[in-house]
């Protein structure tokens, strides 16, 4: 796995949280390159034609897949381990986040002082404490994060910023990169096949959590004034100062990407990263209307989501997060017309595209399928 990018947000572990650090990031390896593909032999062998013997035919959807799968011991004894991994990636890294967490909220705001003053990179961070956070995020502990994204466990606190930049590296096994910031520099490559003389001067990032997804837009294009905006308060103040530390210029603010308080038509590039799964089956509408409010004729907009697999099988391995990591919202995204979508919200569809965007990853980076295709909706206003 690729060492994480040193930077003064990003809590040091002691030799003995690195060692559990890194035996969950071998065992989530383990389990993705050795045991995740033994499923789909229990499938076949197994499920698949007892399904057969019972039906007359194949399962329809993953729903069945799933019906077929749950009482198979193999499924049973992976997802067991899975789950497990889960629970101790998050258990590994926020020891080192709570043991570092005084230093870190220090660092915090002498960077978000410094910003304040017109020093740093020239970034800035509006938080909004009357914000409402959403239901989708309060309701269950997202993908396990004790406390979601949103919570401040403290005065301050950066915890949930520290904690998901840690534990995104071991989730996707350094496949994002030392900085995390893969996911963004696979949208802007799809941007540039597309349109590669496209030039923003004011870009806006949804969903941008810790924004390590913002920083290539701000690298590929530095004239542009860019806008960051999540719901989460400590992974913004976490976001904000890791920016200032690595000397990129963004403007971060606690807002719904559901309705913003930015004037319509005043940006010409709006993005977002795995976003659109974590949200709600009515929250995801009124974003990319939204999104639509907030271009200016000719603007972009441009989102990424995860692969959700094409059979019904791989459809069942990725929904397993849905059932066993509390990323509930994300079995709606299976079969989503993302195109449908964004005509529904009032993009002409000659004007929408929803495409597949390939990443390479190794056996150990894979996550529940050979599968590497990214989904990509891009449409301009
Ligand atoms: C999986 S994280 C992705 C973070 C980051 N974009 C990345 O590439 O790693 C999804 C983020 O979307 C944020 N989010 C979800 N719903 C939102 C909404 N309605 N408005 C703003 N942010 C939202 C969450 O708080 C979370 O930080």
């Amino acid at each position: 796995m690729s060492q994480p990018l040193p930077h003064p947000m990003y809590p040091t572990a002691n030799h003995d949280e690195q060692a559990r650090q890194d035996f969950v990031a071998a065992f989530r390896a383990h389990l993705a390159s050795q045991l995740v593909p033994g499923n789909r032999v229990a499938y076949e062998r197994r499920a698949l034609p007892r399904f057969v013997r019972e039906h007359g035919r194949e399962p329809a959807d993953f729903h069945e897949v799933r019906a077929a799968m749950r009482g198979d011991s193999y499924y049973q004894f992976w997802s067991a381990l899975q789950r497990r991994s889960q629970e101790l990636m998050w258990e590994s890294v926020i020891d080192t986040a709570e043991r570092e967490l005084p230093q870190l909220i220090d660092t915090a705001q002498t960077l978000a002082q410094r910003a304040a003053q017109s020093g740093g990179a020239g970034g800035s961070l509006r938080l909004d404490p009357t914000l409402v956070v959403p239901r989708y995020h309060t309701a269950v502990d997202i993908h396990l994060q004790p406390g979601g994204y949103h919570t401040d466990f403290a005065p301050d606190d950066v915890a949930a910023g520290a904690i998901y930049d840690m534990g995104l590296g071991i989730y996707l096994q350094g496949a994002a990169g030392p900085a995390n910031e893969a996911m963004g520099l696979l949208l802007l490559s799809f941007l540039r096949e597309r349109l590669p003389e496209f030039r923003p001067t004011r870009i806006l990032d949804m969903g941008c959590g810790i924004g390590n997804s913002t920083l290539p837009w701000v690298t590929a294009f530095p004239e542009a004034e860019v806008h960051a905006i999540d719901v989460a308060a400590p992974l913004l103040r976490y976001g904000h100062a890791r920016a200032e530390a690595l000397g990129a210029r963004v403007h971060f603010s606690q807002q719904n990407a559901e309705r913003t308080d930015f004037e319509a038509g005043s940006f010409d590039l709006v993005v977002s990263h795995i976003m659109m799964h974590e949200t709600s089956r009515s929250a995801l509408p009124r974003i990319i209307a939204e999104c639509r409010r907030l271009l200016r004729p000719g603007g972009r907009m441009l989102h990424l989501e995860i692969p959700r697999g094409s059979t019904p099988f791989q459809q069942f391995m990725y929904n397993w997060e849905v059932w066993n990591n509390n990323e509930t919202f994300a079995v709606n995204m299976t079969g989503l017309d993302l195109a449908a979508l964004a005509v529904d919200a009032g993009f002409d569809p000659t004007q929408v595209e929803a495409a597949d965007h390939v990443q390479r990853r190794s056996r150990e980076q894979r996550l529940y399928a050979d599968e590497t295709l990214w989904k990509v909706l891009f449409a301009r206003r």
